[in-house]
């Protein structure tokens, strides 16, 4: 169990919603925790995976009749997580004890998302979402030995493109220079940019471009960032990153891309897969696999601004191993 109110009072993606149809249990896992994760009449369900009764877990149930169904003796539980029948002595009242431990779970932008406290912020609004011009393409997740941190901070890190994604978002031998670039933080997060680089190969299209990104951080582990190409052409990668422990982090991608669209999935998906078969062997190297409890721990020059910003806020807002 990862101990931590700000992240308990967090939303955390668990699924995807497509992912889970009517009748469906799954075993998800969150902040070192496990959950069961169900759906029924269209509603999504995420409970502590424990049956009150002899404590065996409710993942090995199934759904009948709408509701989930312990595996060991058959108690039955409503989706408000209420017991409704005890098989052993179906006539006698119920204990109001007989409950499943519920947590608050809501579908936006295609995932499942579930706060284990009580949230404090609702999941943003993603900027694509309901634009039709923007074929929308899910990829991962993927998964890091890795702290939400370090994950995070790979991909709100220009500096690393010619080095870890060599010939195609940058060139080793001839990395680009970061210019100064500006971080702001305000209610909404960071907001950081714009930053241009040279890729030789820059997205699905796999031309030279010249990219310019924009960062935004809604929440600390909800990256979103924007790379336009020209006036009209531009993606964006909202990448929320779900702390499954302390040193293990799923990183779900929804790419939104204005252009190419044609066929753009496959190419999307194949690309994505590339790009995150580089960084995670890195990323999964870093050590400590947490963020370092003092910044001075570690050396940061200038084009780490925002990676410095972000640690900053991380520790204001009291996320651990972020100190
Ligand atoms: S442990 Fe679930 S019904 Fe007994
Ligand atoms: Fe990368």
């Amino acid at each position: 169990m990862i101990e931590s109110e700000a992240l308990k009072n967090e939303w955390h993606v668990v699924y995807r919603s497509k992912d889970l149809a009517d009748g469906d249990v799954r075993l998800v896992r969150l902040l070192g925790q496990d959950l069961v994760l169900w759906r029924h009449a269209g509603r999504a369900a995420a409970w502590l995976d424990l049956c009150i009764h002899r404590g065996a877990r409710l993942s090995l149930g199934r759904v009948t009749n709408g509701e989930l169904v312990c595996p060991y003796h058959g108690w039955r539980y409503d989706l408000d997580g209420k017991c409704t029948l005890i098989p052993a002595q179906p006539k006698t009242p119920i204990p109001a004890r007989a409950r499943a431990e519920t947590y608050h779970c809501q579908e936006k932008n295609g995932f499942i998302w579930v706060c284990l406290g009580e949230p404090a912020h609702d999941v943003p609004v993603h900027p694509e979402w309901e634009n039709d011009d923007f074929l929308k393409v899910f990829t991962g997740p993927y998964t890091f030995q890795a702290s939400a941190p370090r994950a995070v901070e790979n991909v709100i890190d220009v500096s690393h493109f010619p080095f870890v994604h060599d010939s195609m978002l940058g060139q080793a031998g001839d990395p680009d220079e970061i210019e100064n670039y500006d971080v702001e933080q305000s209610n909404e997060g960071l907001r950081a940019g714009p930053i241009v680089v040279s890729q030789p190969a820059g997205d699905h299209r796999r031309i030279p471009v010249r990219s310019t990104y924009r960062f935004w951080i809604p929440r600390p582990f909800m990256p979103y960032l924007m790379k336009s190409f020209d006036a009209e052409r531009c993606f964006s990668h909202f990448m929320p990153v779900t702390p499954v422990e302390n040193d293990v982090t799923l990183m779900w991608v929804l790419t939104s891309a204005n252009f190419d669209k044609e066929g753009g999935e496959a190419r999307i998906t194949k690309r994505n897969a590339d790009v995150f078969g580089e960084d995670i062997p890195i990323v999964n190297s870093q050590r400590p696999a947490m963020i370092p409890e003092a910044l001075r721990q570690e050396l940061h020059v200038r084009a780490d601004k925002l990676s410095v910003v972000y640690r900053r806020w991380l520790t204001d807002l009291g996320v651990p191993g972020a100190k």
